[in-house]
C-alpha cells in the first residue's frame, strides 16, 4: 500500500528544472533512499512534499489526500515529519525540553503559559518516550550544546518524531560526520519503528546500501531509476552518471 504518491511532479526556478515531471510512489513502511549528484534536485523534492516549497505542477498525495502547495505546518499536521539541513536546536536548553518544545507545538499553543499541570505531565512523558525510542533516555538532561555532533542530529529526529508522523523526511542526516558517528546514525535509523516509513537523501554510498529498501536517482531533476539496491547497482546509466566513481 502506499503512503506517498507523487504523480508528473515538476518544480521550475525559472527556466530551471528543478524537479522534472516526477512520479514515485513509496510504500507504507518503506525505507527509501534518494541519490543524484549535487544540484540534482533532491531537496527541492523534499521541500515540496513537506510544503517548504509550492510545486509549479503535477500532484503529491499523502495518504491519498492531496497535499501540494498546502503550508508546512498543515503538511506536518497531517503526518510528515522533516528534518533540516541546517541545525534547528536551541543549544543552550536540554535535550529533554527541546523535544517538549516540539511536542508543545504539536499538540497546542506553545506560548500559553497556563497549560495545565496535568497537561505537562502528559507532555514530559511522551518527550521521554521519543528520547527512550530512539535511544537518548539516558542523554534527556544534557544541555544540547555539550553533545556531540551526531548526537544533535539524533536530537533533530527525536524533534520530527515528537511531530507523530507517519512519513519521516530526512535530509543528509550523516553530513558532516565522521565515521563512528555515521556508524550510529544508522543503526539509529534502521532501530525505528517499520510503522514509520523513511524518506532520506543521502550521499554516503554505504549508508545508502545499508538502509533502502528501494533507491531512487535523480538526476538534473528526472527520476533515472527506482528500484532494489541491487538493481540500481547494475543499472547502466545510473553507473554511468553516478556510481561509476562512488561505488
Ligand atoms: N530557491 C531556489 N531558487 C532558485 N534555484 C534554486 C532554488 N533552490 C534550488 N535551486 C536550484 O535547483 C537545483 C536543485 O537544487 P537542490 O538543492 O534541490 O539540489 P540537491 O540535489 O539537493 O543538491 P545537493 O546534493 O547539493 O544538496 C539547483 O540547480 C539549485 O541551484
Ligand atoms: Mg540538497
Amino acid at each position: 500500500m502506499s503512503i506517498l504518491r507523487l504523480v508528473d511532479l515538476t518544480k521550475t526556478f525559472g527556466s530551471l528544472l528543478a524537479t522534472d515531471c516526477v512520479n514515485l510512489s513509496i510504500d507504507a513502511g518503506e525505507r527509501h533512499v534518494i541519490i543524484g549528484p549535487n544540484g540534482a534536485g533532491k531537496t527541492s523534492l523534499l521541500n515540496q512534499i513537506s510544503g517548504q516549497l509550492r510545486p509549479t505542477s503535477g500532484r503529491i498525495l499523502f495518504k491519498d489526500v492531496e497535499i501540494a502547495g498546502l503550508a508546512p505546518e498543515r503538511i506536518c499536521k497531517l503526518g510528515v515529519g522533516r528534518t533540516f539541513q541546517r541545525n534547528n536546536l536551541f543549544n543552550r536548553l536540554s535535550v529533554l525540553d527541546n523535544v517538549r518544545l516540539a511536542v508543545l507545538a504539536r499538540r497546542g499553543n506553545p506560548m500559553n503559559a497556563f497549560v495545565p499541570m496535568a497537561r505537562l505531565a502528559a507532555l514530559e512523558s511522551r518527550s521521554v518516550e521519543i528520547l527512550e525510542l530512539v535511544g537518548l533516555g539516558d542523554r534527556r538532561a544534557a544541555l544540547v550544546r555539550t553533545l556531540s555532533y551526531g548526537e544533535q542530529r539524533q536530537v533533530e529526529i527525536a524533534i520530527a518524531l515528537a511531530t507523530e508522523p507517519d512519513l519521516l523526511l530526512l535530509d543528509e542526516p550523516t553530513a558532516g560526520m565522521s565515521p563512528a558517528e555515521t556508524g550510529q546514525m544508522v543503526s539509529f535509523v534502521a532501530a525505528l519503528p517499520r510503522t514509520l516509513t523513511i524518506l532520506m537523501i543521502e550521499h554516503d554510498m554505504q549508508v545508502v546500501f545499508s538502509l533502502a529498501d528501494r533507491i531512487s536517482v535523480l538526476h538534473y531533476g528526472r527520476l533515472l531509476a527506482t528500484g532494489a539496491p541491487a538493481e540500481i547497482s547494475r543499472n547502466e546509466s545510473v553507473q554511468e552518471i553516478y556510481l561509476g566513481t562512488a561505488h
